[in-house]
């Protein structure tokens, strides 16, 4: 017996890193998986490795066009909120445009897609939502992760919010805190480095096993959560990381 059969999931970014290798352990554990990304380039190319992935492109930032997508759902068991920006430096880089952008992106789109999806689970008497914050939050401050603390930290607190507002409705919320992660976000935020080779070593040794994460690593977590096994937990902030909170 798969561990998802038949569930019903919306995974947000899932065009690559952690919401993509999401949205492929969820389907071969049985789900019936919609991936979302801005890019349709990326989408495309999940849906031609594997068919049975419907894709949609939206913007999780397009609070009309998630309201339209969210209208076509008819039953949600999964909401798995992946969707993230890393802006790099301290406070005093951290102009209002990037932190606008940087809450638009990793806040706002979680609270857009969770009000337009939670009167369909609130109805059904039964669901599930998943984030992705980060150990870089409430759990840890890291150098120049100002605004990227901050948004990541909101996460936290808006996944308690929801997880005490709804548990008699039969939800569960809860979020996931990864370390780093290899996904290509990451390569990008190396090559971008004034020494790259040094960023990377810098990178692994904030892990205490010194290694990053896989994004498989942190798919598996997250069919652990979107799982019945998972039934009894709610309202928690799950580190993965490698040690680094130790
Ligand atoms: N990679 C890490 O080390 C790490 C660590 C902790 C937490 N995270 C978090 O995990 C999540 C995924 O990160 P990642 O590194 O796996 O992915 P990534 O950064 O490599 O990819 C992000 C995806 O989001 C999509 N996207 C960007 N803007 C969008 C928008 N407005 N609407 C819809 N999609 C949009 C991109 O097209 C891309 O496919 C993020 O929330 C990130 O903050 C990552």
């Amino acid at each position: 017996m798969k561990k998802l059969e038949n569930k019903n999931i919306i995974v947000t970014a899932a065009g690559q890193g952690i919401g993509r290798a999401t949205a492929i352990a969820y389907s071969k554990e049985g789900a019936n998986v919609i991936a979302t990304d801005i890019n349709e380039k990326t989408l495309k190319s999940l849906n031609e490795e594997f068919s049975n992935i419907k894709v949609s492109t939206l913007d999780s930032t397009d609070n009309d066009a998630i309201k339209d997508f969210c209208s076509k759902i008819d039953k949600i068991d999964v909401l798995f909120n992946a969707v993230g920006y890393v802006h790099h430096g301290t406070i005093i880089e951290c102009e209002e445009k990037d932190w606008n952008f940087s809450f638009d992106i990793n806040v706002k789109s979680m609270y857009f897609m969770i009000k337009a999806i939670l009167p369909k689970m609130i109805k059904q008497n039964k669901g599930n939502i998943i984030n992705i914050s980060s150990i870089v939050s409430s759990l840890r401050g890291l150098p120049n992760r100002f605004a990227y603390g901050a948004t990541k930290a909101a996460i936290v607190g808006l996944t308690k919010s929801i997880a005490a507002d709804f548990i008699k409705n039969n939800i569960r919320c809860n979020a996931i805190a990864p370390g780093t992660v290899h996904t290509p976000s990451w390569e990008d935020r190396v090559a971008a480095a004034p020494d790259p080779e040094k960023a990377k070593k810098d990178f692994i040794a904030r892990q205490p096993m010194g290694r990053l994460a896989t994004a498989e690593e942190i798919a598996a977590l997250a069919v652990y959560l979107a799982s019945d096994e998972s039934d009894f937990i709610t309202g928690v902030v799950h580190p993965i990381d490698g040690g680094m909170s130790i």
